[in-house]
């Protein structure tokens, strides 16, 4: 059995044991939603204050020179660019991951014109299948979905473009991107990866991939609050020739030469479409400080070692009380976080979170816990373990308040 003194001794240990303390965290709740909503670094509210007292405030529009706001969408998708494993000038921050997937995917549609079939997969996240629908008709294409398992097999010669998570929402399961990309690029097609998931959580490597397009979300792993910004990679040999549909003033060569025809510009600036979410922009650039000087493959094996954590704690202590694990056992094939299944997960949830253990609830029946592993400690999954299996010893969750669905699960 593992104890909770094994558990602590393990944070004692950790090499990022330090970086909890950039994060202001509630002391007294045990946070696994990283995965949906990062925690507020420390240093964002001071860099907020100064953003809106002194260079709105004071600065009014001046502050788009003089606060260096303008290059902000791109100084910041550099930042993340080192995250993904990819170039300078092949990320830019803008919109939200559904708008960029949507101009990646007609963008690359329009790459592959002789080519009529966009490649999805069933268990995505469905904004992903949804834009993918659209664009498929309007660009005259078929949207094909098949189940994960048969996704290397579907990718033929007549696929235009593959769209993937590269780690699943609701498993957790992650693809090998560099075998698929592999066989994308074998079969000529082109390749789009969401890295909702996986982006701050574990290194990833586009280039070393050699993928062409991602997206991604600035408001999970890399914490730039509710509804932070998105981020759009493009690969540096795409650039010159990139037609994305959502052409705004942003992405023009001159925008301040305000000019009747459309010419985009050169480099990554063109996926950007209009005005950039400021200070949206701005608490992500600061939330991203967070990870200096952090060992993305020391990042990874703390996150490999908190989901077998919590798969082993819930093999020896959640056994006959109905919840199954939802997620690869092998962490090989897993991203930052254990999905359980359980037939009351709702009310399971809420009873943790009315406990001060927050994850979160995907229907039917999933119980999330994601893993940042810059904040979570070993503790944490042992205390977690320890109250669901007190809530679904005593049935604590069979409660009408646990019932009642909110807007947000
Ligand atoms: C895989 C994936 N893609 C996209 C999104 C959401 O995209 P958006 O930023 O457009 O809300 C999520 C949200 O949880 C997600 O999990």
């Amino acid at each position: 059995m593992i104890t909770r003194e094994q558990c602590a001794a393990l944070d004692a240990a950790d090499p990022l044991a330090h970086c909890r303390a950039r994060f202001n965290l509630p002391a007294d709740t045990i946070y696994l939603d990283g995965n949906s909503l990062g925690a507020m670094p420390a240093n964002v509210p001071a860099r907020m204050k100064t953003a809106l007292e002194d260079e709105w405030a004071h600065g009014l529009i001046r502050s788009w020179n003089d606060a260096d706001w303008y290059p902000a969408p791109q100084r910041t998708g550099n930042k993340i660019a080192k995250l993904i494993g990819a170039g300078p000038g092949e990320v830019i921050v803008a919109d939200s991951t559904s708008v960029n997937l949507f101009k990646v995917l007609v963008a690359a549609t329009r790459m592959r014109a002789e080519r009529r079939v966009i490649l999805a997969e069933r268990t995505n996240f469905p904004t992903d299948v949804y834009i993918a629908s659209s664009v498929a008709q309007m660009t005259g294409c078929e949207l094909r979905c098949v189940d994960p398992e048969e996704v290397m097999s579907s990718i033929d010669d007549s696929v235009a473009v593959v769209s993937l998570t590269h780690v699943n929402y609701k498993s957790g399961k992650r693809y090998d991107m560099e075998a698929v990309t592999r066989k994308a690029h074998e079969a000529g097609a082109l390749i789009v990866w969401d890295l909702c998931h996986s982006a701050g959580a574990m290194p990833v490597h586009l280039n070393g991939c050699e993928a062409d397009f991602a997206v991604g979300c600035g408001y999970k792993y890399l914490n730039g609050g509710p509804g932070a910004p998105a981020y759009v990679f493009v690969a540096k040999r795409h650039l010159a020739d990139l037609n994305q549909p959502l052409t705004g003033w942003h992405g023009h060569a001159k925008p301040f030469e305000f000019t009747h025809d459309y010419a985009p510009h050169a480099g990554i600036d063109r996926m950007l479409t209009g005005t950039a979410p400021q200070l949206g922009v701005i608490a992500l650039e600061a939330a991203l400080e967070a990870f200096e000087g952090v060992d993305l493959e020391v990042l990874r094996a703390k996150s490999v070692a908190l989901g077998n954590l919590m798969i082993e704690l819930a093999d020896q202590h959640l056994a006959g009380l109905g919840c199954t694990l939802a997620s690869p056992r092998d962490a090989g094939q897993r991203g930052s976080q254990v999905s359980l299944a359980h037939a009351e997960g709702y009310a399971v949830m809420q009873a943790l979170i009315a406990r001060k253990v927050i994850g979160d609830f995907r229907a039917p029946d999933i119980l999330r816990f994601g893993f940042a592993p810059l904040y979570v400690r070993y503790a944490d999954i042992w205390d977690t373990v320890s109250a669901l299996k007190d809530i679904l010893e005593t049935c604590a969750w069979d409660n009408e308040a646990f019932h009642a669905r909110k807007s947000v699960t």
